[in-house]
């Protein structure tokens, strides 16, 4: 072992990089490391597997040539940086060797063991591990300093970052150099300390569960609850594609792990993983997982049994000519210039002639902004100002066919409301409520129609978001639900379909995901920035979680966090108590200036 106590020693060059197991990860790994120069030598446990690794790499750079990122040369040189073994001995020169091997510790530990008696014992090892313990890894070789997690984000050579995972005994100079190892691969190291899950997974997987669940409990189909995350929050895929992405054996292994580590039920593995992986459905690496692809290691989605199919699409059962609007708000507003630019007259009801003025001048700006960038014309303007009428009087709602409520998200005022427009409205009109965490089963209850009743939850700002969750109760007619969902294709957003509980999909899925990130911050297990960075970085998030819970406000993320506490009883739910100390003492966010950040200065 290493003098520790002596200055630091020399930086060992590193030249040539071992990377044990070639699938999934280590595959990526290997072509990360041949593209920027390193000669790398690839070892897998048999032919077979080498062979499948082979074709990995070929696949992936051959795609890079098609998409002229790359020349057949330079694709030719990659490739001759990379020699393919099936024996550890192969890795004797290796100055950093690096396994990417199946998510177990015995294997992991078996593989350290050997490399003792093979590699010179200035070699640094590696671990790509996503959950198991480090320093337990480490204690399979005889120089535990030297061994450090290196772990890779899938696909690795598109995701930048590197969370890289020191032990109690990893030496500085292993850590220093690795860093830097990292930094001339392009990527962005984060460095954290040995926990199961590391900062991503930890965050990641609760919710990859939660979804998992959703889907088990067919709370909402596979489709709707992808398209949920995809239109609803930005995420590049959903959580049951992205879970046919990453394995879903290694996904299990990795919240097994976590489970067992902080016993939190919300990481004990859905059930279904487990008969899923039993069955092998792996996910895209076998052809099937939670989706069905083209074959085996092709990420093409291929129609199965659980496709709904094109003669299925949603009719309307109903006719929609005329669209209601109740308040004048910013979602009011974004929803009258939604329908409105569909093509339907919208009659939409504020509490003073100011609010109901405030809703035209806030779509002329809408559309003067859009007509500046050249993306819309005054013709346009003129046409969908034409369609509108303000008023301040609900009894004008009497001949709508739909109306859509946007006002105060207080229960009492919004039954309130549905009393008064069963009073009013014709028979058969639809009755819609924007609510983003109040049981739409409540204002149904306040009329004497709670057929006709239903949630259409659009997200802010209305006229770019894509997405709309329509929440049926346990008493919304079919027709009434397959109307809404025609009519939301029909205006050009996705809707999803989900049953009436906290959160609909999308909140029920991100708060929790939101809070869990504020305990780890209150835990000082890493800083807001590195949290942002691997989330956004590691899982490609459009932001991190600081970031949008300082957009979204934290006093709006406290409440949302208290409906699904209260609702679901959920240990694992209950808000941080860091988020709401800071909305104690005012720091909401953006809005006040002052939130996880402070940008009174910006
Ligand atoms: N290998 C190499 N490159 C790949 C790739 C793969 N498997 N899949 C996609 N790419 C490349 C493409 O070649 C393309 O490159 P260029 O831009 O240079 O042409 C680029 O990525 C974009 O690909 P596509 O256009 O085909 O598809 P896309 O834009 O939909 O992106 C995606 C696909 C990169 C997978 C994207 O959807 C994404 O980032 N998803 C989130 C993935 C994620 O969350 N990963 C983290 C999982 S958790 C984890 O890794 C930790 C763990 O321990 C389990
Ligand atoms: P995988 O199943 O796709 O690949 C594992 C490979 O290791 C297989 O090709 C297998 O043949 C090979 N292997 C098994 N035992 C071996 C041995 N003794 N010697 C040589 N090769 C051996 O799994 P994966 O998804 O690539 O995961 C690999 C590691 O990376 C795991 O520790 C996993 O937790 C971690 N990881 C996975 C992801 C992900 O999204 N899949 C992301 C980051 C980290």
């Amino acid at each position: 072992m290493r003098d520790m106590t002596t200055s630091a020693p020399e930086p060992r060059t590193i030249s040539t990089i071992g990377v044990i197991g070639l699938g999934t990860m280590g595959a990526g790994i290997a072509e990360v490391f041949a593209r920027n120069g390193y000669a790398v030598v690839g070892v897998e446990q048999n032919d077979e597997a080498l062979a499948r690794g082979r074709q990995y790499l070929e696949h992936s750079t051959g795609r890079a040539v098609k998409r002229e990122k790359m020349t057949a040369e330079e694709q030719a040189e990659l490739l001759g940086r990379i020699t393919f073994s099936t024996a550890l001995k192969d890795l004797a020169d290796a100055d950093f060797v690096i396994e990417a091997v199946v998510e177990s510790i015995d294997v992991k530990k078996g593989i350290f063991r050997e490399l003792d008696a093979i590699v010179s014992p200035d070699a640094i090892l590696a671990t790509n591990t996503s959950s198991l313990s480090v320093t337990e890894i480490s204690t399979a070789n005889s120089s535990p300093g030297r061994v450090i997690g290196v772990h890779f984000f899938n696909p690795a050579p598109v995701q930048n970052l590197v969370e890289i995972v020191r032990t109690v005994v990893t030496e500085q100079s292993v850590l220093d150099e690795v860093k830097a190892l990292v930094e001339a691969l392009g990527k962005n190291p984060v460095v954290c300390g040995d926990k199961a899950g590391f900062i991503a997974n930890t965050l990641l997987f609760g919710y990859l569960n939660h979804a998992v669940s959703m889907y088990e409990g067919r709370y909402a189909t596979r489709e709707d609850i992808d398209a949920a995350m995809r239109f609803g929050c930005g995420y590049p895929m959903g959580p049951l594609a992205l879970l046919d992405l990453i394995g879903l054996d290694t996904a299990y292994e990795i919240l097994e792990t976590m489970y067992r580590q902080g016993r939190d039920r919300l990481h004990a593995p859905a059930p279904i993983l487990k008969q899923m992986v039993t069955a092998g459905m792996l996910g895209r690496k076998t052809g099937r997982g939670f989706y069905t692809y083209e074959g085996p290691d092709s990420p093409t989605v291929v129609a199965d049994d659980r496709t709904p199919s094109a003669d299925g699409q949603p009719q309307l059962k109903h006719d929609i000519k005329q669209v209601g609007v109740v308040g004048t708000g910013t979602m009011a507003t974004g929803i009258v210039e939604v329908f409105a630019k569909s093509g339907y007259d919208v009659l939409y009801v504020g509490r003073s002639a100011d609010k109901v003025d405030g809703v035209v001048a806030a779509i002329t700006k809408s559309f003067d902004k859009q007509i500046q960038r050249g993306r819309s014309t005054e013709e346009a303007k003129a046409e969908v100002l034409g369609r509108l009428t303000g008023s301040t009087s609900l009894d004008d709602l009497e001949d709508v066919d739909l109306v859509v409520e946007a006002i105060a998200e207080d229960l009492k005022v919004k039954t309130t409301l549905f009393e008064n427009l069963d009073e009013i409205c014709k028979p058969g009109a639809i009755l819609a409520t924007t609510t983003s965490s109040l049981p739409v089963i409540a204002c149904a209850q306040a009329t004497k129609r709670p057929q006709d009743v239903i949630g259409m939850h659009f997200f802010n700002p209305a006229p770019i978001m894509k997405l709309v969750e329509i929440v049926s109760t346990v008493s919304t007619d079919e027709d009434v639900t397959e109307t809404t969902r025609a009519l939301v294709a029909k205006i050009g957003k996705v809707g999803v379909s989900c049953a009436d509980r906290a959160g609909f999909i999308v909140n029920a899925l991100l708060f929790p995901y939101l809070n869990d990130a504020v305990k780890m911050l209150e835990a000082h297990y890493a800083t807001a920035d590195d949290i942002d960075l691997a989330m956004k970085q590691g899982c490609a998030l459009p932001m991190g979680p600081f970031e949008l819970l300082d957009v979204v406000g934290n006093d709006v993320s406290l409440a949302i966090q208290r409906e699904l506490y209260l609702e679901f009883r959920e240990p694992g739910f209950a808000p941080a108590p860091l988020l709401e100390h800071l909305v104690t003492a005012g720091y909401l966010g953006r809005k006040t200036k002052r939130g996880f950040r402070d940008y009174s200065q910006r």
